[in-house]
């Protein structure tokens, strides 16, 4: 909806209502003082000319008027004085001889007059200088008055127009410069909301000339600037709200998972026990019944199968709690290949679970690496956990372990290769950040314990996009010695063929 730039509702306000009074008690009294000074003035102005009129007769009359006086020639004296009443202002003329009207013209209507007598003296220097009689003038002010009063009136009316039309102008320049505006920016304050998107304040006026920035203007910039203050502030309080939450939740899982370690630790030890004896008893069983030929062929394969399986269940079980027992780090020569293979038991069960197969590739099974052993399997356990978590079903992760493409650098290379969802650019800054995550369930440690764990052994850990779509990710770690004949000596643990399945 659009408002008309003049809205009469400014006109109602309490601003617009003082300010009318204000100019019209101004005005009205700059009117009074005014026309009081100019009334003043004209008053005195035609006064003086009634006393000049005055004076001009005495100049130019009076000898005439004595000498008629003289000559005793009323007739005369009357025609002129006859005249003289037709002067604007005067009233009446009298001719006092010997205290005796000897000629009058015209009679005094006024209330208000200049009453002027000047004496008669007779013009022949040779008589005595006695006056021969009185000229008496009076000349009437009511008139002037009336002409003043009328004045008054016309400067009144005409004020009060003047003051209603300056006063509907500047209250529509007020609306149209200031009221609108500061109507705008009331219900801009009002619906200002902090979500950081909300538009910042425009006023429909032309924009301002550098250097010619005025108080609205000022406003407007301050509103605006708090604007963004406050939804930076909100911000900033929402994300450490969202960091200490996230934190809480951290430390409880944590908690839970330093609690899982220790049952799974006491459920490892438990559960190895009657492995073993399983174990040991079908082979008791084997050995006792090898050569007897009453036991079923179909029962001495169960029973190498049961051996088979309660040796292989014991060592998952031994690297389960090797892996997570606190053990201090130690540094030794391991075999790669026995590496990956007891990592692989870790994994057995997730692997399943994600329906993915392991496939490795190992250039040299002699090669090793300097470093430990449970804290190397942590390191591909996690990174092997993250393959499959982000692979699709029925892919392959692959693990290819060769030396260093450097001649000068001294290194084992152990590359993970997924074909799984990748990691986009904005996430790859973050990965080895601790608690980044991207996961629901997800705590975010896993690369960073990955990093800072290769990083311990002198080693690196880089990570890149690979050609399916998925991620690579490659450890490099100092070469130890390359094993001699006999692997097993040195690494503890049985190598398996290039190619293990897991699932
Ligand atoms: N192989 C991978 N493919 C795709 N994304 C990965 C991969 N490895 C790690 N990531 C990304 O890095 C993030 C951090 O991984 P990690 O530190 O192990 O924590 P978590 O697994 O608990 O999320 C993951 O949330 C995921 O977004
Ligand atoms: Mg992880």
């Amino acid at each position: 909806m659009t408002k008309s730039k003049f809205n009469l509702g400014a006109f109602t306000g309490r601003t617009a209502k003082r300010l009318i009074l204000y100019i019209i008690l101004f005005s009205v009294l700059i009117t009074i003082l005014s026309s009081a000074l100019q009334l003043y003035v004209e008053y005195q102005d035609e006064v003086g000319q009634i006393e000049q009129q005055i004076e001009q007769i005495q100049n130019s009359h009076l000898d005439g008027i004595a000498h008629y006086v003289e000559l005793n020639n009323p007739v005369q004296l009357q025609l002129l004085i006859d005249g003289l009443v037709k002067l604007p202002d005067i009233e009446r003329i009298s001719i006092i001889v010997q205290d005796r009207v000897l000629q009058r013209a015209g009679g005094v209507v006024s209330d208000r007059v200049i009453d002027t007598k000047f004496l008669l003296y007779p013009l022949d220097p040779s008589k005595a200088r006695e006056p021969s009689g009185t000229l008496h003038l009076v000349a009437g002010l009511d008139p002037l008055y009336e002409r003043l009063k009328q004045k008054i009136w016309f400067i009144l009316v005409a004020t009060a127009v003047k003051t209603f039309l300056i006063a509907a102008f500047i209250l529509l320049l007020f609306q149209y410069l200031v009221t609108r505006h500061l109507n705008k920016i009331s219900q801009y304050a009002h619906n200002l909301t902090l979500n950081g998107h909300a538009p910042a304040l425009t006023l429909d006026r032309m924009p301002a000339r550098r250097g010619e920035v005025d108080e609205l203007d000022t406003v407007v910039t301050a509103l605006n600037e708090m604007q963004t203050r406050l939804a930076q502030e909100l911000r900033l309080r929402e994300e450490a709200e969202f960091d200490s939450r996230t934190s809480r939740e951290q430390l409880a899982h944590m908690d839970r998972v330093t609690s899982m370690e220790e049952i799974a630790s006491s459920i490892a030890h438990e559960i190895n026990q009657p492995l073993t004896a399983i174990a040991t008893y079908a082979q008791a069983a084997l050995r006792s019944h090898k050569d007897d030929e009453r036991i079923p062929s179909d029962l001495q394969k169960a029973l190498e199968k049961i051996t088979e399986q309660a040796l292989r269940a014991g060592e998952v079980i031994r690297t389960i709690r090797q892996f997570i027992s606190k053990q201090s780090s130690s540094r030794s020569e391991i075999g790669v290949k026995a590496l990956l293979t007891s990592t692989s038991h870790l994994l057995e069960t997730l692997g399943s679970q994600y329906k993915v197969s392991l496939v490795q590739g190992v250039a040299d099974e002699r090669l090793t690496v300097i470093g430990d052993l449970v804290q190397l399997q942590q390191v591909l356990f996690n990174l092997l956990r993250n393959a499959m978590e982000a692979s699709p079903a029925e892919s392959a992760i692959e693990i290819w372990v060769e030396e260093s493409a450097h001649e000068s650098d001294d290194r084992v290379s152990i590359r993970i290769r997924d074909r799984g969802c990748g990691i986009g650019s904005e996430a790859a800054k973050e990965i080895f950040t601790p608690f980044f995550t991207t996961k629901k369930e997800g705590m975010g440690m896993g690369l960073a314990i990955c990093k800072t764990i290769v990083d311990a052994h002198n080693g690196e850990l880089r990570f890149s996009a690979n050609e399916f779509g998925g991620c690579d990710f490659t450890m490099l770690l100092p070469q130890g010695d390359k094993l001699d004949a006999k692997p097993e000596a040195k690494s503890g643990a049985k190598l398996e063929s290039d190619q293990g399945a897991v699932s």
